[in-house]
């Protein structure tokens, strides 16, 4: 038998669950069996790795007998259904869902930026949301050299964040609008085609979205700093894979953009691209299945007289950083 680990993905068919199969590949991770599993409707079907047909099995209980890791990406209640069963199993669980993500004895790790966290899990691992992954990935290197305070985040976020349903609803919904027909949306409360839509998950007691309070807690706890003002706006834009985000920052020090550049440039996970007299800068289309996060249009807030707010826009793949990649990065760390 090859050397390696057995690795299970829950959720194979997903827009997540392919990439991850995709980037276990790329990655060239140490796979010894890959065992695919979706619901049963996709049961019996096959997807391509490293030049094997492997068949889609149906995910049950019994799944991961002899699995080192399993990369889930089914669902929130899919996660906590099959939780007991794959610690049980003695597998270590990376789950691309919100279902563990706040609890106490559950990291939740950026490889770039808290991997020591990752050490203390209990059989289960979180995977963060998308968008707080690919901001933390620049924001995290500017907190360790110049203490961030506040952040004011707007977010531009793509259709894959809602599965591989959101982002066919996107291409079926563009074709309809421009060929006059009517639309129905489904996996978005509202025409994603030609629109922007600022609701992402379900609205709080407070009246900001989950999602938006996912970015204020999720941050807090993946950079230890429980004090740290955040308050965002997202937004689903029609674009097909890579989230972007207006990043408004105030640090507890003066900092130049220069510095921040210059941070960012030996910051793993990040590409400065910020040339504005050349037209460079973050957009989701060249972030697109890129590993890296790009940073740019990063100046000075000239609504401060201290010197110390920092405007930066970022764009990263939500499918690979913001899911897939992270996950398997996550895995690496044990390997
Ligand atoms: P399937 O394609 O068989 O429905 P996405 O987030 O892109 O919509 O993907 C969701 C993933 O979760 C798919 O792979 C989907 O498989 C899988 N899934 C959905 N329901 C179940 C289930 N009951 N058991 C296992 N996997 C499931």
């Amino acid at each position: 038998m090859s050397q390696g680990f057995n690795v299970a993905v829950a959720g194979a068919t997903g827009a997540v669950g392919v990439e991850m199969i995709k980037t276990l590949e790329k990655r060239n991770f140490p796979v010894r069996n890959l065992k695919l599993l979706a619901s049963k409707r996709s049961a019996g079907k096959t997807a391509k790795f490293c030049g094997t047909d492997v068949t889609i099995e149906e995910m049950t209980p019994e799944s991961f007998k002899g699995v080192d890791f399993a990369l889930f990406s089914a669902g929130s209640d899919i996660s906590k259904e099959y939780r007991k069963a794959v610690v049980d199993a003695g597998a270590l669980m990376i789950d691309n869902s919100s279902a563990f993500r706040m609890e106490d004895d559950v990291p939740l790790v950026v490889p770039e930026v808290n991997p020591e966290d990752a050490k203390l899990h209990h059989g289960v691992i979180a995977n963060p949301n998308c968008t707080t992954i690919i901001m933390l990935v620049a924001v995290a290197p500017l907190h360790r050299a110049k203490k961030l305070v506040r952040l004011v985040a707007s977010t531009y976020q793509a259709a894959s964040g809602a599965g591989a349903k959101g982002m066919a609803e996107l291409e079926l919904q563009t074709r309809q609008l421009l060929n006059g027909e009517a639309i129905q949306p489904s996996a978005f409360a509202h025409q994603i085609g030609f629109n922007l839509i600022p609701h992402i998950d379900s609205f709080q007691d407070n009246d900001y979205t989950k999602e938006e309070m996912k970015m204020v807690k999720e941050s807090r706890k993946i950079l230890h700093a429980p004090e740290l003002m955040v308050s965002c706006t997202s937004v689903r834009v029609p674009i097909l894979r890579a989230h972007s985000e207006s990043l408004n920052m105030e640090f507890a020090e003066e900092v130049t953009p220069d510095e921040v550049r210059a941070i960012l440039r030996s910051a793993a996970g990040v590409t400065v691209a910020d040339d504005p007299a050349n037209k460079l800068y973050p957009m989701p289309k060249d972030a697109t299945e890129q590993y890296n996060v790009l940073a740019g249009r990063i100046r000075q807030d000239i609504s401060r007289s201290d010197n110390r707010g920092i405007e930066m826009f970022v764009s990263g793949d939500q499918v690979l950083k913001g899911a897939a990649l992270n996950a398997v990065q996550i895995a690496e760390l044990f390997i």
